[in-house]
């Protein structure tokens, strides 16, 4: 592997960054070098994601360009592609046109090194789209900066009718509460003051075996070890028990921070979405944890154009957000993805209806994310800074309920965590001044 120079670029979620990390340092433990550009790289290696048609059509085009430096190229040059996309059947059919020389679907990354020097070696293609239980015995090391990812559990068992996350992650497998306690402490010696726990599900952690804790109570041995901040990522209504929201509300270290999906306001359109609850029930869950937690800031997931939603399902969506008042939202036109049960049942809608509804919610989204942002003016909060921001009279970061916030740079010395007071609100942040550093790089909390 010594003369191996590898490039990794990532698409996708948290779930795969994650995975580039355990990939990236797989590659340097067994010789190869990372290098920051395709130019300097005779491996180029893409972790994929296969959720929209967005992002497969971002990796055709970043493989359209390798092909090109492949043929352009005098001396050996690799094209890898991994994750999500080269889990299914429409990834290998990609990989095939464009040249792909190692496939590894995500849930077989942990044979990167043996699938790289193969080619190299050999100049032989390996593929392998398979899912194996070796994959979660990959422990990454520390990142560095501030923030880290935990995967807890792999996969996904509900079967929502649009969604590939299930064929390209497989089942849920939990991954061993050693191994996760053992990671989050090497995290923590390495001075991470916050830790993301992630999952296609998290609050299914611990089903698929009877001798680890579930979710509750794996929150509470994590936030034991110490960690300062701790979220997780993603939330299933169906699996937000009252047990989770006891456990969150118990546990200083979460915060009063929760992503929980909805993707629409209808039963009709729930129903054919196979989500499992009904509107009242999103409703009652929310309510549950308001209750609970009276500083909630709460985020969610909504799917626009969904096939068959009529205008007055999309209203029903627009009064649902009024009714909860949501921080934010990540908002999607709905894609038609290749082989899921909505594309092969239901006809897409015209494109122009879907992305006016997107419009209107964006509105809806701006109105209350402005609302809500400003309920924090004046208030003191705890800021995670990461570092200078594009306009440098300012740093950023995020605060304990992930409001993505600037602080003035006057007064911040560098990454850390501060106490900040909030000072101004606009749609997307939070603006305001530092008055302490609590913690600098390297402190223990
Ligand atoms: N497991 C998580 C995240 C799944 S993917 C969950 O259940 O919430 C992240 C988001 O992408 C989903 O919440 C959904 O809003 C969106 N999404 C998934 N498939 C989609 C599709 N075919 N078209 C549009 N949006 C989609
Ligand atoms: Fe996809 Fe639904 Fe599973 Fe989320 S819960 S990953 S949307 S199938
Ligand atoms: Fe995409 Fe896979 Fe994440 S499909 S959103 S990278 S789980």
């Amino acid at each position: 592997m010594k003369d191996l120079r590898v490039k990794l670029i990532t698409y996708g979620c948290q779930m795969n960054e994650y995975d580039t990390h355990l990939v990236a340092s797989e590659l340097a433990a067994s010789g190869a070098a990372l290098v920051e550009t395709v130019a300097e790289a005779n491996f180029v290696i893409v972790n994929t994601c296969a959720v929209r048609g967005k992002p497969v059509d971002k990796v055709k085009s970043l493989l359209g360009n390798l092909r090109k430096e492949k043929r352009e190229r005098k001396t050996p040059f690799f094209i890898g592609m991994m994750g999500c996309l080269a889990s299914l059947q429409e990834g290998r059919l990609i990989a095939e046109k464009f040249g792909v020389d190692v496939l590894l679907g995500a849930g077989a990354i942990h044979k990167i090194s043996e699938a790289v020097s193969k080619v190299a070696r050999e100049n032989e293609a390996f593929w392998d789209s398979g899912f194996y239980p070796e994959v979660d015995e990959l422990i990454p090391p520390p990142p560095r900066g501030l923030s880290a990812f935990v995967t807890l559990i792999r996969g996904c068992d509900h079967h929502c009718t649009y969604c590939v996350v299930p064929s390209t992650r497989g089942p849920e497998i939990s991954r061993r509460p050693g191994l996760i306690l053992k990671e989050v402490e090497r995290l923590l010696a390495a001075g991470v003051v916050e830790v993301t726990l992630l999952g296609q599900n998290v609050n299914s952690y611990g089903k698929d075996d009877p001798s680890y804790p579930d979710f509750a109570d794996l929150i509470r041995q994590v936030a034991a070890l110490g960690v300062r901040r701790l979220r997780f990522v993603t939330s299933h209504p169906m699996n937000f028990s009252d047990r989770i929201i006891s456990a969150i509300a118990e546990t200083a270290a979460v915060g009063q921070y929760v992503h929980l999906p909805v993707q629409s306001g209808s039963d009709k359109v729930l129903k054919r979405m196979a989500r499992e609850y009904r509107r009242d029930y999103y409703l009652e869950r929310v309510e549950k944890l308001r209750r609970a937690l009276p500083d909630l800031v709460l985020t969610t997931d909504i799917i626009v154009g969904f096939p068959g939603e009529s205008e007055e399902d999309f209203q029903e969506t627009l009064s649902l957000y009024d009714e909860v008042g949501f921080d934010s939202a990540y908002m999607f036109i709905y894609s038609p993805r290749p082989g899921t049960a909505s594309a092969e049942n239901f006809p897409d809608m015209p494109r122009e209806v879907k992305v006016e509804r997107l419009q209107r919610l964006i509105e809806k989204q701006k109105e209350w994310s402005l609302k809500r942002n400003r309920s924090w003016v004046g208030r003191s909060v705890e800021v995670l800074v990461r570092g200078v921001a594009k306009d440098d009279a300012w740093v950023e970061g995020h605060d304990q309920s992930n409001h993505p916030v600037l602080l003035e740079r006057e007064g911040v010395s560098g990454p850390g965590l501060y106490r900040a007071t909030i000072e101004q609100a606009t749609p997307h942040l939070l603006l305001g001044r530092a008055n302490e550093r609590l913690l600098a790089p390297g402190e223990r909390a």
